[in-house]
């Protein structure tokens, strides 16, 4: 594979669902063979040079589902650090969290806010988990710590892009450059609105369950293969 980069990869993990109904199976397993595919992609990435994965496990809006679904899926966050926080830490992975654990269950956030800082100092990879996690909740929020600043005696225009940046769950890191959605869906649905500006976008119908180095290589041959000119000629 030529080229460089993706040096921050973001996946909009979806079509766990559907990868279950067309087998028959209840949508929960189909989650379940989602973070399969999750800790897969965690393990291509040092091969790849992606320093940066990011991705969407949990909307703000995915609370809409049925109570079950939702249990499941909480349930499988809380197996997912049981059992892979000691080889992220051994690989060097810091994990973070891009949104709002206050509405979790509090035994489960306070494992992930463990699991957050004991891994806090690694710098092989950065995993971020969007969880609880809504683009426009991001930047209402950033939008709040803002004013705050201004009512505390900072004159706004005094502001750059720069200062609304470091509000945001991102704040001290490189936007995306590279964008991948599967399941067929061709939308953010509220993923990372701000810091998708010049990412570059690619989307395949593979289930994510059907996820792996096939399509990720793909998805990465497609990437090097652009010239991204970020409105220059
Ligand atoms: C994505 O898969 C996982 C989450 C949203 C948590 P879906 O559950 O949305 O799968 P489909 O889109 O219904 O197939
Ligand atoms: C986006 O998938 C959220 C996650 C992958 C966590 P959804 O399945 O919730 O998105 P919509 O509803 O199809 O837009
Ligand atoms: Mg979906």
């Amino acid at each position: 594979m030529a080229g460089e980069g993706p040096g921050h990869l973001a996946i909009i993990m979806d079509g766990n669902g559907r990868w279950a109904k067309d087998r028959g199976l209840p949508r929960a397993l189909g989650h379940r063979a989602g973070v399969e595919a999750l800790r897969r992609v965690v393990e291509l990435c040092p091969a790849y040079q992606i320093r940066y994965l990011t991705v969407y496990a949990f909307s703000t809006e995915n609370w809409k589902r049925p109570g079950a679904e939702v249990q499941a899926l909480m349930a499988l966050m809380d197996e997912f650090i049981d059992k892979e926080l000691a080889t992220l830490k051994k690989n060097g992975v810091s994990i973070r969290v891009l949104g709002d654990l206050a509405s979790l269950a509090s035994g489960l956030r306070k494992k992930i806010e463990a699991a957050v800082e004991s891994t806090a100092e690694n710098r092989e990879m950065i995993l971020s988990l969007a969880l609880n996690y809504g683009g426009r909740q991001e930047l209402l929020r950033g939008a709040k710590a803002l004013a705050k600043r201004a009512q505390a005696g900072e004159d706004p225009e005094g502001w750059g892009e720069e200062d609304l940046a470091r509000e945001l769950y991102t704040g001290d890191m490189p936007d995306p450059d590279l964008l991948i959605r599967t399941g067929g869906e061709q939308r953010y649905s509220n993923f990372l609105l701000w810091q998708v500006a010049y990412t570059e976008l690619w989307y395949t119908d593979t289930y994510w369950p059907d996820f792996g180095e096939e399509r990720l290589v793909e998805a990465l041959t497609a990437y090097r293969g652009r010239q991204r000119r970020f409105g220059g000629v």
